[in-house]
C-alpha cells in the first residue's frame, strides 16, 4: 500500500457523467500551459519568501520549540483550553479529530496520556460559562493557550480577559504565567505586549502566514504536540506533498488538478463545492477547508483592480450521515455542485459485524462484513448514484488516517487554494470583507476611535416596529 495521498477525478469526466456536465481530458489538457505558468510563479513566490506557509514543513526548529514546551506542560495539566477563532482554531480542531481517539476527552487519563483538549472558538455565553463550571476545582491543573495572530480579535480577547481574571482571583497573580501560553505575532500586536509584560510563555504565528494557512505553525503544532500527535510526521507529510505540488505538469500535480477542476466547474455553472468525507475522523477537515476556500476565494476585485463577484461556495457534508439528509438535493436539485469525497483505504479499526439474527433475511446479509466495508461501499454507491444523475464527483484517497497523509492533505489543499486564486485572478491571501463587521463590533462594544460608525448602526440597533410581527 502506498502511503501517498491520491486524487481521483474520472467521475467528473464526460466519460462517466456525459458531455453536458463532464469535463474532457482535452479540455483539462488545454489549460496545462497556463497551469505550468501558475505553478512556476507560485514556486518563485515561495523561494522569494512571499508564500511563507509553504516554508513551514521544513522549519524543524519551530516544531522543536512547540514539542519542548508541550513536553513541559503535558504532565502538569489535565486540561488544555485553546482560546482562538477562525484560522486560530479550525486547523487544530481538525488535527485533533483526525489523529486522536474519537472520544478523546471522555477517556480516562491513563488511556489518554495527555490533557483533555477544549477549543473555544465562539463567545456563546452559556457555552463559555459551561466550560468555566467544568473547570471549577481543576483550575490549578489547567493551561490556557491563547491564540491570536492580530492579538486583538474581540472574541479571543474577551475570553482571555475572563480567564486571566479567574486565574488571578482563584490562584493568585503570581500564577498567571504558569497557566497561560500565548501564540501570537513574534513582534507586534496587543497580545505580544501583554505576554511580554506578564511574562507568559509564548509561541509564534510566523510573519507572512495568514490565519487560515497557519495550522502547520505553532498555532496547530503546540496543541497537537500536547495531545501526543506526532508533529514531525505531520510536517514530513506536508513536506512530501510540497515537493509533489511543485511539479508544473498538470496531470502529475494533485493540487493543480483539484484547483483547475473546481475552477472549470465554477465557470460552467457549478459554484457549489461540497466536501464529503466518508470518515468521522476527517469531518473537521471540511470545516478547515471551508474557511480556506471561502475566505481566500470570495472576492470582489481582480488582481488588476477590476470589479467582479467571485467565489465558489464550500459546503460541508458527512458520509454516510448526510446521505440521509443532503443526497436527495445533490441528485435531484440544481446541477450546480461538484462533490469531493474523502475516502480512507485502510481504517485503523474495521469493526466486524457479527452473524447475529442470521435468519432475518432483510438484514442478515450484513453479518460477516464490517463497518469499514459498509462505509466504503456506501461511498461507492453514492458516487454511482450521483453519476447516474450526471453530477460530478472527485475523491481524495487517504491510504490510512495518520499524521503523514493528513500533513499531505493540508499542503495539497493550501497549494490548491493558491492555484485557484491565480485562476480566478484574485488575491487569495486577504479578507477585507471581514473587517467591517469587526469594526462595527468595536463601535457597538464602545471601543474608542469607532464612534463614527455608531450612526450607521442605529437602524440595526433599534428595530423598526412596522416590520416586527
Ligand atoms: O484566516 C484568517 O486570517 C482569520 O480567520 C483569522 O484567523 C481570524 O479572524 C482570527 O484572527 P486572529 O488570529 O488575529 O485572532
Amino acid at each position: 500500500m502506498s502511503s501517498q495521498l491520491k486524487f481521483y477525478y474520472k467521475n467528473a469526466t464526460h466519460e462517466i457523467i456525459g458531455d453536458e456536465h463532464g469535463l474532457s481530458l482535452d479540455e483539462l489538457e488545454s489549460h496545462s500551459s497556463a497551469i505550468a505558468t501558475i505553478i512556476d510563479q507560485i514556486n518563485e513566490d515561495t523561494q522569494a519568501g512571499k508564500l511563507m506557509y509553504r516554508k513551514l514543513p521544513e522549519n524543524i526548529e519551530m516544531a522543536d520549540r512547540a514539542k519542548q514546551l508541550a513536553d513541559k506542560i503535558r504532565d502538569r495539566c489535565d486540561n488544555l483550553v485553546v482560546l482562538g477563532i477562525g484560522g486560530s482554531a479550525l486547523g487544530l480542531i481538525a488535527l485533533q479529530t483526525a489523529l486522536n481517539h474519537p472520544f478523546y476527552n471522555l477517556l480516562d487519563k491513563a488511556q489518554r496520556r495527555a490533557p483533555r483538549l477544549f477549543v473555544m472558538d465562539n463567545v456563546d455565553p452559556v457555552q463559555f460559562a459551561g466550560l468555566l463550571d467544568l473547570l471549577t476545582g481543576q483550575l490549578d491543573r489547567t493551561v490556557f493557550n491563547v491564540i491570536s495572530k492580530s492579538g486583538e480579535t474581540a472574541e479571543t480577547a474577551s475570553q482571555f480577559l475572563i480567564v486571566r481574571n479567574m486565574i488571578r482571583e482563584k490562584l493568585g497573580e503570581d500564577k498567571l504565567a504558569d497557566h497561560i501560553v500565548v501564540t501570537t505575532d513574534a513582534k507586534s500586536g496587543t497580545l505580544r505586549k501583554i505576554a511580554d509584560n506578564d511574562g507568559y510563555k509564548s509561541l509564534e504565528v510566523p510573519a507572512g502566514v495568514g490565519g487560515r494557512f497557519s495550522v502547520l505553525s505553532h498555532v496547530g503544532l503546540f496543541p497537537a504536540a500536547v495531545c501526543n500527535i506526532d508533529i514531525y510526521e505531520l510536517l514530513k507529510g506536508a513536506d512530501d506533498m510540497n515537493k509533489r505540488v511543485s511539479n508544473n505538469k498538470l496531470f502529475e500535480n494533485p493540487a493543480a488538478l483539484f484547483a483547475l477542476i473546481q475552477f472549470l466547474f465554477y465557470q460552467k455553472g457549478k459554484p457549489m463545492s461540497v466536501f464529503m468525507p466518508y470518515s468521522y475522523q476527517l469531518k473537521d477537515l471540511s470545516d478547515w477547508f471551508r474557511q480556506l476556500w471561502a475566505e481566500s476565494l470570495g472576492k470582489n476585485k481582480t488582481l488588476d483592480g477590476n470589479d467582479v463577484l467571485i467565489g465558489p461556495t464550500p459546503i460541508k457534508a458527512l458520509g454516510t450521515t448526510d446521505q440521509h439528509s443532503q443526497v436527495q438535493l445533490y441528485r435531484e436539485g440544481p446541477n450546480d455542485k461538484v462533490i469531493t469525497f474523502l475516502e480512507v483505504e485502510k481504517f485503523d479499526k474495521t469493526t466486524p459485524i457479527p452473524n447475529e439474527l442470521a435468519d432475518v433475511d432483510s438484514i442478515s446479509y450484513l453479518g460477516g462484513k464490517s463497518l469499514a466495508q459498509l462505509i466504503n461501499n456506501e461511498k461507492v454507491a453514492t458516487e454511482y448514484a450521483l453519476a447516474e444523475s450526471h453530477r460530478p464527483t472527485l475523491t481524495i484517497l487517504f491510504p490510512e488516517i495518520s499524521e503523514h497523509p493528513v500533513g499531505q492533505f493540508i499542503m495539497m489543499l493550501e497549494v490548491a487554494t493558491s492555484v485557484a486564486g491565480r485562476l480566478f485572478n484574485i488575491d487569495a491571501y486577504n479578507q477585507p470583507a471581514v473587517e467591517l463587521g469587526k469594526k462595527a463590533t468595536f463601535a457597538l462594544m464602545g471601543r474608542a476611535g469607532y464612534e463614527d460608525l455608531k450612526a450607521d448602526l442605529t437602524p440595526f440597533i433599534k428595530r423598526d416596529e412596522k416590520f416586527l410581527v
